[in-house]
């Protein structure tokens, strides 16, 4: 007898189940194993960087990490890396971890700085990427009296609800702005405007912690634990990973079947 499946388990919930999680659009995720090549292999990295971590949106850090001018997180994935900054007229920014110079990484750690000054010849940028020093600047005057090209370059960012979102893709698609919303212990996800359907799914979320940690905590008796519950995220996350990196193979004109030794 297969085991039962999650719309078996919400359809013998003794709580209502919000509308959302009863959507029954599913997508067979399969029984088969996930491909190892899909930690270990260099073409499936090099997918992964060209058509995910480059071209989508991602949480960086909390404002509450940069909440001063200067203040800056380093943000690592895959090869790329951004500093994240508070800017002297509070906006938030994202720039490019690497000298224009010689791409030395201008950061390796979060902190506080008046500038960001590279470590290996001394070029210098404000709080707002602008290059504002130059040692021998008479040695490269293409450089320094080009005010545009020897700025930092910088990524997307998005701040909502005190979190800070980036996208590399400067043609990637700009959120709707929301307003923060501070929830006392006691209120209903539904006293949040914006939530919107997702509101009932954190209730029901929140409903079920108790079982997901007494499953944590239920020494090897077969239960609807937490291992099949990542399990289960895991072998979605994959799929979404997929979904991304085919349309932009797609849109390039290559062909998408190369994903498939790293598929299951
Ligand atoms: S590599 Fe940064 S100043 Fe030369």
């Amino acid at each position: 007898m297969n085991p039962p499946s999650v719309q078996d388990l919400l359809a013998a919930d003794s709580h209502a189940v919000p509308a959302p999680l009863l959507d029954d659009s599913w997508l067979d995720q399969g029984l088969g194993g996930i491909p190892r090549s899909r930690y270990t292999s260099a073409e499936f990295a090099a997918l992964e960087n060209e058509f995910l971590w480059t071209r989508t949106w991602q949480f960086a850090c909390l404002e509450a990490e940069i909440a001063d001018p200067g203040d800056y997180v380093v943000y690592d994935v895959a090869d790329q890396s951004l500093l994240v900054t508070r800017g002297p007229d509070g906006s938030v920014k994202a720039f490019h971890n690497s000298c224009l110079h010689r791409g030395t990484k201008l950061r390796d750690d979060d902190g506080r700085a008046k500038s960001f000054r590279c470590p290996f010849h001394g070029w210098r940028w404000d709080l707002e990427g602008t290059l504002v020093e130059l040692p021998a600047n008479w040695d490269v005057p293409q450089v320094w009296e080009d005010p545009v090209a020897s700025c930092l370059p910088e990524a997307l960012v998005a701040v909502w609800a005190g979190f800070v979102f980036v996208n590399m893709d400067l043609e990637g698609p700009m959120p709707e702005p929301a307003e923060t919303t501070v929830l006392p212990p006691e209120a209903d996800w539904h006293e949040a405007p914006g939530m919107g359907g997702l509101a009932a799914v954190f209730e029901q979320d929140m409903a079920n912690l108790p079982k997901v940690q007494a499953g944590l905590k239920s020494q090897g008796k077969r239960t609807v634990s937490f291992a099949r519950y990542q399990e289960g995220r895991f072998r979605h996350m994959h799929r979404l990973m997929d979904r991304h990196i085919e349309a932009g193979l797609v849109a390039d004109g290559r062909d998408p079947a190369v994903l498939d030794p790293h598929c299951a």
